[in-house]
């Protein structure tokens, strides 16, 4: 099999039927925009040249959109051109014409998601074995309608392809559609792209005319492809409808390496997981998650961008944003992790508690209703229930810095930026504005006083003001 050397990813369009100021191949699905796809299954077919025709209005967010994949595309295999106006898809596809190298060119829709190298690999196998002019995907559906109908002839032979606003009323009834992936030559392509007319329904230049020119000359080849890898977003329930294909092509990848994952959990194209990882109902999985080994993710969470590391339990309803949760550690029910929360091995974020650019070293614990900003908090350290870290005077941010092997009462506020030592306990009620030595203890609160016997006088001195005061109305 001949490697194809260039791949075009058609992504100029306006996509009106979105009805978004966005363009249509920038909107994401399973966490990456939909023309992120077609590209990366470009590159595993093994293409190692992608042109990639933008618009005007949309080229500097699809170079963006490129440059987020630097991971996983060589960027020098990427070329951005552009096509002046939207005037269809054979004029996107003539914008490129000139980045072509010679041998076989794939042409794909940039609207495609589900596309996968294999559909690619066997578009360009069967091209180069069939010695035609062109190959192109095609597949059955149920309810073709929107698509380009594959029209053969009498002795079944690929006539043409028409567009469903051209279909005459013999046509209507056709279910065999083109996916919008096509292989020819680059010759093929630079001889014919020029001189496409747009005289039909919508005055478009359509790169599907194309299949009548090749159907006349060496003749088409359709390589049947499956319906659930070949369909396109024009509208956004056809973006709703892929992205949970998408989320279950995705899930049922983990699965398949050692990931248990109930229905209705939503993991993004990027996530990756150890094994032995349990995620419930409900959870997103989102950005580039990565999950260790053995970890539990309980129903609801939503965990984006953050790294968990092996044996973390996520109980349930807990948002943590890009973060770094290392092994065995606990979070949860009910907690929040703004960007830049690092908790320690073994440590423990409890119910209602939120953390914010804060690490907490091994062991440490935060369990209940208390608010965590731009601090750190040392080993084995212990802060109590309903403890505010006041971090913010109205203008700037300080730090509060805790030690190791601190206990810190409930009820207490540290006011930044201020630091207390190893070993030192902060009675409950506390309100610490200074520096606090090792191995102290603070308390800032008043002292007890109990008046015993004291109750009935205060009830009927109560009593009386209240009697007064309704007399008086
Ligand atoms: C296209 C095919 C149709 C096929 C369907 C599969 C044509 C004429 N028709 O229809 O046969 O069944 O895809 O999904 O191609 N684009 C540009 N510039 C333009 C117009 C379009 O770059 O001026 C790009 C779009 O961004 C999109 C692709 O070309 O990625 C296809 O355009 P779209 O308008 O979605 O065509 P469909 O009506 O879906
Ligand atoms: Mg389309």
């Amino acid at each position: 099999m001949t490697v194809t050397s260039t791949a075009v990813v058609l992504a100029a369009g306006v996509g009106s039927r979105m009805k978004s100021n966005k363009s249509k191949v920038l909107h994401r699905l399973a966490g990456r925009a939909l023309l992120q796809y077609p590209v990366l299954a470009a590159q595993g077919a093994g293409c190692s040249r992608i042109v990639v025709v933008a618009s005007p209005a949309n080229r500097a967010d699809v170079v963006r959109c490129l440059e987020e994949l630097q991971d996983e595309v060589a960027a020098s295999a990427l070329i951005v051109v552009e096509q002046s106006k939207p005037l269809g898809s054979g004029n996107a596809a003539l914008a490129a014409v000139e980045a072509l190298q010679d041998g076989p060119v794939v042409v794909l829709n940039g609207d495609a998601p589900l596309i996968q190298a294999d559909d690619l690999k066997r578009l360009i196998g069967e091209f180069d074995a069939s010695k035609r002019d062109l190959a192109l995907l095609t597949c059955r559906l149920n309810e073709p309608r929107g698509y380009g109908r594959i029209v053969r002839d009498s002795s079944g032979q690929i006539a043409c392809v028409r567009e469903q606003k051209d279909l005459r009323a013999d046509e209507e009834q056709l279910n065999e559609v083109n996916a919008g992936m096509y292989c020819a030559s680059a010759a093929f392509f630079r001889q014919h792209l020029p001189t496409l007319q747009n005289n039909n329904a919508q005055s478009e230049y359509y790169i599907t005319d194309l299949i009548e020119r090749a159907a006349s000359a060496r003749g088409v080849v359709a390589v049947a492809g499956d319906a659930l890898s070949l369909q396109g977003v024009n509208d956004r329930e056809q973006l709703f409808a892929l992205e949970q294909l998408l989320f279950e092509r995705i899930s049922s990848r983990h699965r398949k390496a050692g990931v248990t994952i109930e229905t209705a959990a939503s993991i993004d194209d990027r996530v990756v997981f150890g094994t032995d990882t349990i995620v419930r109902a409900g959870v997103s999985l989102r950005g580039r998650t990565r999950v260790g080994s053995g970890v539990v993710i309980d129903v609801g969470c939503v965990v984006t961008d953050t790294v968990i590391e092996d044996g973390v339990s996520l109980k349930p309803y807990s948002v943590l944003d890009d973060s770094i949760v290392h092994a065995g550690a606990i979070v949860g029910p009910f907690a929040h992790l703004r960007p830049k929360s690092v908790l320690g091995p073994d440590s423990k974020v409890g119910n209602f508690v939120e953390v914010k650019a804060s690490t907490l070293a091994t062991g440490a614990k935060v369990n209940h209703l208390a608010y965590v900003g731009d601090a750190e908090i040392g080993e084995h350290s212990n802060i109590g229930a309903g403890t505010i870290f006041c971090n913010y005077d109205g203008y700037s941010k300080e730090r509060t810095v805790v030690g190791n092997h601190v206990f810190v009462g409930s009820d207490s506020q540290l006011v930044a930026p201020v630091r207390i030592g190893d070993g030192s306990f902060v009675a409950t009620g506390t309100t610490v504005t200074e520096d606090v030595p090792p191995n102290s203890l603070v308390v800032s609160r008043g002292r007890q006083t109990t008046k015993v016997g004291y109750a009935d006088g205060l009830r009927k001195k109560l009593q009386a003001k209240a009697a007064a005061k309704k007399h008086a109305k």
